[in-house]
């Protein structure tokens, strides 16, 4: 049985996810909450070695099924060993990227149809999906420019496609937003950093403080 509490964080590339979660992990942390932070695709060794195969640079003949396939079997595994019991112990476990990403990049931007690739997904994840998902959102024109100026990580083979990809992706979650209006918040990360995480741990507040027993300071 499912006692913890899953958040999922999204956004296209460059979004600043990873400085989010960093911080948001450590103001968990210093509450006193059992909190695990993990990545997709990645956060256990077979994941991360199919993350490996899908993002080098190097594999510019990856079929946009193959890829989505890749994707969401890295998903299963990583769902199985690691989110599922932490969930079921009771964590509050906090994911870079989820189904939606596969949505946005592979089902939208790729064009092979979010409803083709929420079947795959479906198969993957046997309806297990997040109490919340936060979506980063940035123009993609900002979101590339600062992995260009290397201010986020290694550029990888999706960073390497176009801006119309990006800015489709961005399309992808616009849509995602409407369709699920109550699992997905927008957040506009465009704004300092430090305005980005305290709309980000409003809404986490809003909906969870009293997952975590403490005095919610701000
Ligand atoms: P990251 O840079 O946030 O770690 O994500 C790696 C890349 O993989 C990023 O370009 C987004 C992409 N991606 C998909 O296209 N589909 C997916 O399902 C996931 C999880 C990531």
């Amino acid at each position: 049985m499912r006692k913890g509490v899953f958040i999922t964080i999204e956004g296209g590339d460059g979004a600043g996810k990873s400085t989010l979660i960093e911080k948001l992990s450590n103001t968990m942390l210093q509450r006193g909450s059992s909190i695990m932070v993990t990545r997709e695709p990645g956060g256990i060794p077979i994941a991360e070695q199919i993350r490996n195969v899908i993002l080098d640079t190097g594999n510019t003949k990856m079929d946009a099924r193959t890829e989505a396939l890749l994707y969401a079997a890295a998903r299963r595994q990583h769902l199985m060993e690691k989110v599922v019991p932490a969930l079921e112990h009771g964590e509050f476990v906090l994911c870079d990227r989820f189904v939606d990403s596969s949505l946005a990049y592979q089902g939208y931007a790729r064009g092979i149809g979010m409803e083709d690739v929420w079947s795959i997904n479906q198969f993957a994840i046997q309806d297990i999906m997040p109490d919340l998902t936060i979506y980063i959102d940035v123009s993609p024109e900002e979101g590339l420019a600062r992995i260009n100026k290397a201010e986020v990580r290694e550029i990888n083979r999706l960073d390497l496609e176009k801006l119309s990809f990006h800015e489709k992706v961005r399309e992808g979650y616009m849509k995602l937003l409407q369709q699920f209006p109550d699992r997905i918040v927008l957040v506009n990360g465009e704004q300092s950093p430090e305005l980005v995480f305290a709309d980000v741990l409003l809404a986490i507040d809003q909906r969870f403080a009293g997952f975590y027993a403490t005095d919610v300071k701000y």
